[in-house]
């Protein structure tokens, strides 16, 4: 009897938890988890909604063509309040589409492509709008020219229950100047500071890696103007399609169940990065499936062995013109125009790739200047040209320039720490996917391919800073030699005239001429030496890594030629 009641109890319990349940909406989730967007205190609140409004601003002026230029206001209207607004000159957002970017979360146009960009989930402005009505009530309004004669504005809220913009007014006005662009202006509740992690702080760091940007910045302390340096943009990136190393069971799956392709191997050949049509036969034959079949009629195992199958054919790596790395030249254009310094160096590497995303890593020192000699080095951690302020130990970048033993390279440094040493380094990841950790975008997970590739890149730019401090080191050295036997010409002079009789200024004379004769002499022989020690430690370097290149050349040489027949005859069969 007590069992059967218990039974009843139970089944009762059940039938309540039953009415509780229902579907969460993800601005209702963001809202009580506002820390995952950076929003866990109000100093950060505030730099969180000037970045995510200008590194949109950024995105948007990048993929039209467009030289940037940002106009940004931070103005304090109560104790904890501030009124931003950011204003780009970009394509502007054509108004059917303006609620939804700004007022609904995981909405926007850059997570399904694969290619280089600042933002990618569709949350980060929707996250400022939702911080701004929760800390005070206030609509956000957003204006919006795509160029043509109508300038629009919205004022709206986000309905978090329902995920949707509610649009509180629209206005139209005639556009006379032909302004394109967006402007976005919201109220908030916030801390303003102008130490380390804050806006003046974003804003240089933006400065250096976009620095064919202009920005004006018009804080609580006064305006700053970003000046750009160059008018050269990077070259826009391309959109690409997935490789198959990177795939996962469930996106195979999605992606053949809305392909166009009407067989296996036009699916593989056509919706695929560098699949050949001799490489989705391969695939058909490993995983034992038809390759005349449609692909949205496979059984499950036929999926999941055609996604083994997939990892295992050997395949070129994915095309790397997705990305839009900043170049040698605009890091260190970048690093000139806002770092003072004796001494900078820049490493661009070749693409690489983890999880199928290609990824290219960047690295730039500023060396000397007045940065104090016996502090930890100043480290600027960029992913895809947006600076990352916070969550640094937490960071590939940072574990990477910590494994690094830059004692080598002329700076001090304890074990397993970030060198000591007056420096400013730079390390850029860009990638078509950037793998953060958390949605807030501020720190790269630390997988081993990423830190490898960053470590490389130190490196490289670690030997080219060493023979910069080598030859700094000796002239210091040699000063110091003519300063001490300068101050003692005279008394040697005075000496010698004394002994001999002859005449003291031309003694002095005869002197100096000596001691610069000498002086000469040591410099050209030290700087002889430093060379051969130089091109020794260059060779050994070189003979470590040679073997390995040369087979890793041979390698993809191969691998390319096979695949560039494939691929020809892959494209027809994917348009088939
Ligand atoms: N200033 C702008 N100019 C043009 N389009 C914009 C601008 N700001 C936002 N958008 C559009 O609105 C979309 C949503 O922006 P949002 O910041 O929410 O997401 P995202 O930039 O795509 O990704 P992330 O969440 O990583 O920032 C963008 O994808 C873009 O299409
Ligand atoms: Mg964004």
């Amino acid at each position: 009897m007590a069992a059967e009641q218990k039974d009843l109890e139970v089944e009762r319990v059940a039938e309540e938890m039953a009415k509780d349940m229902k579907a969460i909406s993800v601005a209702e989730f963001f809202e009580k988890n506002r820390h995952l967007l950076g929003y866990e205190n109000s100093t950060k609140a505030l730099i969180t909604v000037v970045k995510e409004m200008i590194d949109n601003g950024l995105d948007a002026c990048n993929e039209a063509g467009i030289l940037p230029n940002i106009d940004a206001v931070v103005k304090q209207v109560g104790i904890d309040r501030f009124r931003i607004s950011v204003e780009d000159n970009g394509p502007g957002i054509v108004d059917t589409k303006v609620p939804e970017a700004f007022g609904k979360l995981l909405f926007g146009s850059k997570f399904h492509r694969l290619r280089q960009s600042r933002g990618t989930q569709g949350i980060g402005v929707k996250g400022a709008v939702l911080y701004s009505q929760l800390t005070t009530g206030k609509p956000a309004a957003i204006t919006s020219s795509t160029g043509d004669r109508k300038v629009h504005t919205f004022r709206l809220m986000i309905d978090t229950v329902r995920n949707e913009p509610h649009i509180v007014s629209h206005d139209t006005e005639q556009n006379k100047s032909g302004w394109h662009g967006i402007k976005i202006e919201l109220e908030l509740e916030g801390k303003y500071i102008e130490r380390s992690q804050s806006i003046p702080e974003y804003l240089k760091q933006t400065a250096i890696a976009n620095p064919y940007a202009n920005i004006k910045y018009s804080g609580p302390n006064g305006v700053q103007k970003f000046e750009r340096a160059t008018k050269v943009m990077p070259p826009q990136p391309k959109e690409i399609k997935p490789h198959p190393y990177g795939i996962e069971l469930g996106i195979l799956k999605r992606m053949a169940a809305f392909t166009r392709a009407r067989n296996v191997t036009g699916f593989l050949t056509s919706d695929f990065s560098r699949v050949g049509k001799r490489s989705a036969e391969q695939i058909c034959l490993l995983a034992k499936v038809d390759p005349k079949k449609d692909p949205r009629k496979l059984a499950a195992e036929e999926y999941e062995s055609l996604h083994k199958a997939m990892q295992m054919v050997k395949l070129i790596a994915p095309p790397t013109n997705c990305l839009s790395p900043l170049t040698q030249k605009l890091i260190e254009d970048g690093l000139k125009k806002e770092v003072e310094a004796d001494y900078y160096v820049s490493i661009t590497r070749p693409p690489s790739v983890y999880r199928g995303n290609p990824f290219q890593v960047e690295v730039g020192i500023a060396y000397g200047g007045k940065f104090d000699p016996s502090a930890t080095v100043t480290l600027y951690r960029f992913a895809n040209k947006v600076p990352l302020l916070y969550h640094q130990s937490s960071c590939a970048i940072t574990d990477a320039v910590a494994e690094v033993d830059w004692r080598r390279y002329g700076l001090q440094q304890s074990a397993g720490n970030l060198p000591t040493g007056p420096a400013v380094i730079l390390v850029h990841f860009a990638s078509v996917w950037v793998p953060f950790t958390s949605e807030g975008k501020e720190a790269i997970a630390k997988y081993p391919e990423i830190i490898k590739e960053i470590k490389l890149a130190l490196q490289d730019a670690g030997r080219q800073l060493e023979r910069f401090v080598r030859q700094q080191r000796r002239a210091r050295q040699s000063q110091m030699r003519r300063q001490i036997f300068e101050r003692y010409i005279p008394e040697v002079a005075g000496a010698l005239d004394a002994l001999t009789g002859k005449d003291k200024a031309k003694i002095a004379k005869d002197l100096e001429s000596m001691l610069k004769r000498n002086n000469k002499e040591i410099e050209e022989e030290a700087e002889k030496a430093a060379q051969e020690e130089q091109e020794e430690q260059e060779d050994a370097a070189q003979n470590g890594t040679a073997q390995e290149g040369a087979e890793k050349e041979a390698k993809e040489t191969k691998e390319t030629k096979i695949e560039e027949e494939d691929e020809e005859i892959g494209e027809d069969e994917g348009e088939a």
